[in-house]
């Protein structure tokens, strides 16, 4: 199962079994993580990737979690 969870006032947290893949132009790497946090307020200085930069700009948009089963 994926997990999206979509933190209130903050990033998209994608997690689930398995091995996590980026594929960023072309290349695949794997990331470590049990999970990863994307941004979604557009402040993040390294993209895709949420760098908490969230809080300091006071982004705000509601919680909400998804599920691929
Ligand atoms: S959501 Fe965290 S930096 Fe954008």
């Amino acid at each position: 199962m994926v997990k999206i969870k979509v933190l209130a006032n903050g990033p998209y947290v994608v997690e689930g079994e398995g091995t996590l893949v980026q594929i960023k132009e072309g290349k695949e790497e794997i990331i470590n993580q049990k999970a990863v946090a994307l941004c979604r307020c557009g402040a993040s200085e390294n993209k895709p990737f949420c760098d908490g930069k969230h809080k300091q700009i006071r982004f705000q948009a509601p919680e909400a979690e998804f599920q691929i089963r």
